[in-house]
Parts: structure tokens; C-alpha cells; sequence
């Protein structure tokens, strides 16, 4: 990835960390991305994996026409969306709630549980601590990259699977005390879903092979047992989640900020009890997996 400012036609693309991560400028988000911005978009995407828009002011409706840009909208499982807008996700922690779990405070792709998870996720920022509460992203392709030749030939043939099963009818919520604000859905078929992954991931688009494995979803590696699969998921997790393959996002009232769940994984920090956080999210559809092999 160079580090060079990417001026394009439509936008002026400026790199935020070592490989994942850049802010996009020259764009008001308020009324839908023509042609040509549409495209400068997916191109950022496709080159920097996660996309910040700052100081944005737009209603659900324009983060549904970003959103668009990146493929049809997807209605996710076992998560409420908003009571008058199925297609929205208020990720809120409400000032009061002190000492719960909240919404992604684990590495994870979004609902890689599914046959065909989402492509790319959109976060609005509305309401803010006034300290904490940062996202960080870790860069899936750089660490498969940073794998040893051996270390990626062993997990070039294997696969992961992926179950949403703690979360639907069985539901005994994997976390402790979660947040009253993000609205579960129980008894949701939908999230009793065990899909099968490859491990290594081909996104077609850009020829990167990424990891496709994540702490809250892959529950072992297929034809592995559990306990044989703990130490190559442990290693992964913490390979993947070094330092230099991170971006860490200090949010801002107004930031939109888009990612690609094929090729990274993401985390919410939950360290500003006492404080409100309020972001719409907002998801599009995305393609079974195709392994890398
Ligand atoms: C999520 O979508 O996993 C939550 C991210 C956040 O609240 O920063």
C-alpha cells in the first residue's frame, strides 16, 4: 500500500495507518455518491480496507445510499434493528449501564456465522463519549501475508467452522451481563446457523488472500477437534491483532466510517462507562467465501 495522498477524479484518499486504513475527502455524503464517486469509493475500499468519512451529516437515508454502493442492504440476525427502520442498527450504550459487555467488544468479521456473511459494514457516529469508546481494525491480508511460507502452505487446505448458535434458539448469550441497549432477538432460527469457511480467503477482487477465522464465530477448524484447534485459532488471533496490522479510529460526532469484514476483523473498546454512545450501523450483502488454496 503506498502512503502517498490518492487523488482521483471524485475524492482525495489519505492513508491513516501502515496498511489498513485512510480518510476520504471530498465528499458530501448528505445526497447519494454519483457514478464516478461510487467508484472511488469501492476503489478506496478495495485499497485500504476500512474508509472514514469525517464531519458527515446525513440521515438513514443517505447511509443507506453509501451503503448501496458496496452491494444490496442486509438484514442481519439475532440483532433488533431500529423499531422504524429494519435496515438500521442503533449500536447504543446508554450512560447508565455500567460494568456490561457492548455491542463487537471482541475481535470479530460480522456474522461470518453466515453462508454468505456481509461484504461491508457502515457506522455513523452520533453521540460520543468524550473520551474512550475508539474501534480498532486489524488487517487480514497483511497478516496472512506476514505468515511464514510452511505456516501458510498447513493452512491453505483447511477450513473453519463458523456457528451463530450462542446467539438464536439455544440461546445462551456467550457474553455476561450484555448491554440492555442492543436488543437481542431470542429464539432467532436464523442465528442458529453453522456455516463452513475456508480459512485463507480469496477476495476476487483484488487477488488478496486473507485470514477468514475470528474469536466469536469459528468455533474449531473442520475435521479438527476442538482442543487441536484452540492453539492454530489462539495464534491466528493473536498474529493477526499485532500492533502494526491495526488501525485504531478516535471517533467524532459526524465520522462515517465503512469496512470490509472479508479482509479484516474489528473490535469496539468498552471503556467509557458512565458516558452515552450512539452509532447507526448499517451492513451490505456480500458472496460465499472462495478459498484461496
Ligand atoms: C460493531 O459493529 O461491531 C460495533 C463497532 C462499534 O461500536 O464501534
Amino acid at each position: 500500500m503506498s502512503l502517498a495522498v490518492e487523488t482521483t477524479a471524485a475524492l482525495d484518499v489519505r492513508p491513516l495507518a501502515g496498511t489498513l486504513g485512510a480518510e476520504v475527502l471530498g465528499i458530501d455524503l448528505s445526497s447519494p455518491p454519483d457514478a464516478t464517486q461510487a467508484e472511488a469509493i469501492r476503489a478506496a475500499m478495495r485499497d485500504h480496507k476500512v474508509i472514514v468519512f469525517r464531519d458527515q451529516t446525513i440521515d438513514r437515508a443517505a447511509q443507506k445510499d453509501l451503503t448501496r454502493v458496496f452491494g444490496p442492504l442486509l438484514r442481519v440476525p439475532f440483532v433488533e434493528p431500529m423499531a422504524d427502520d429494519a435496515d438500521v442498527i442503533a449500536v447504543l450504550k446508554e450512560a447508565d449501564e455500567a460494568n456490561v459487555s457492548n455491542f463487537g467488544g471482541a475481535w470479530h468479521s460480522d456474522f461470518s456465522c453466515l453462508e454468505a456473511p456481509p461484504a461491508i459494514s457502515v457506522l455513523h457516529a452520533l453521540e460520543l463519549p468524550p473520551l474512550g469508546g475508539d474501534t480498532l481494525w486489524c488487517d487480514m491480508a497483511a497478516a496472512h501475508e506476514a505468515l511464514s511460507p510452511g505456516y501458510r502452505a498447513m493452512l491453505a487446505g483447511l477450513s473453519g467452522n463458523h456457528t451463530g448458535r450462542p446467539y438464536g434458539t439455544k440461546a445462551a448469550l456467550k457474553v455476561p451481563n450484555p448491554s440492555r441497549s442492543i436488543k437481542m432477538k431470542r429464539n432467532d432460527p436464523a442465528a442458529d446457523l453453522d456455516s463452513v469457511h475456508p480459512v485463507v480467503r480469496l477476495d476476487p477482487e483484488t487477488g488478496e488472500k486473507s485470514l477468514y477465522v475470528n474469536p466469536v464465530y469459528t468455533s474449531h477448524l473442520s475435521g479438527l477437534s476442538r482442543e487441536e484447534s484452540r492453539p492454530i485459532l489462539r495464534f491466528l488471533q493473536e498474529h493477526a491483532t499485532r500492533p502494526e496490522f491495526t488501525y485504531r479510529h478516535r471517533w467524532r460526532p459526524g465520522d462515517v466510517v465503512c469496512w470490509d469484514n472479508r479482509r479484516t476483523m474489528h473490535l469496539a473498546l468498552n471503556d467509557y462507562d458512565g458516558y452515552r454512545r450512539l452509532l447507526h450501523r448499517t451492513t451490505a450483502a456480500g458472496e460465499v467465501p472462495i478459498a484461496a488454496a
